[in-house]
């Protein structure tokens, strides 16, 4: 099942984002994210348990895709499919524009993405802590 995060997510929610970055809970505080009109996350839940979010920020006319996450053991069963999907078909109207960075060497999101038809717009040179060099990924929605 797939829906909007509650409070009672904030837990799960840090759990999965350390696994992508260990300061995930530092620069994401769920408490203000919750109360702010932009951010939204969705959850994909299964046996009363969170396996996997996308958090993405809504403006008039574009979406930033902030950060997407499945549990290792969910990972290759769509997971990350419908909560695209999810995400694309409760947009606004006025959306025209979704975006997002990923790491250069992240193999898994950059198909992903581009199964969805998004495309490489750019390179940000050492964008990441790292030194690592992402692409800046985008895509156009018709209407
Ligand atoms: C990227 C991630 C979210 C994909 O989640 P998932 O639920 O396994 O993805 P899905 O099962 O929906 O797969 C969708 C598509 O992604 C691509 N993909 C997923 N895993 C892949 C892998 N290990 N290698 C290559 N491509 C992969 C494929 O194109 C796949 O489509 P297909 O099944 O038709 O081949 C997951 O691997 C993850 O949590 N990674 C760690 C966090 C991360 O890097 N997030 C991205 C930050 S920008």
């Amino acid at each position: 099942m797939i829906r909007y995060f509650l409070e009672k997510d904030f837990e799960s929610i840090y759990s999965l984002g350390n696994e992508l970055s260990s300061s995930f809970s530092k620069t994401n505080k769920l408490n203000e994210i919750y109360k702010d009109s932009f951010h939204r996350i969705l959850v994909y839940e299964k046996e009363n348990k969170v396996i996997g979010f996308l958090m993405y920020i809504e403006l008039t006319d574009t979406v930033d895709i902030l950060d997407i996450i499945v549990q290792k053991e969910y990972r290759n069963q769509n997971v990350a499919s419908c909560l695209i999907d999810y995400m694309i078909s409760d947009l606004e109207d006025t959306v025209k524009l979704i975006t997002l960075e990923v790491r250069k060497n992240n193999n898994p999101a950059i198909n992903l993405y581009k199964k969805f038809g998004f495309e490489i717009i750019n390179i940000r040179k050492k964008y990441y802590a790292n030194g690592e060099d992402g692409y800046l990924m985008g895509r156009v929605i018709e209407r």
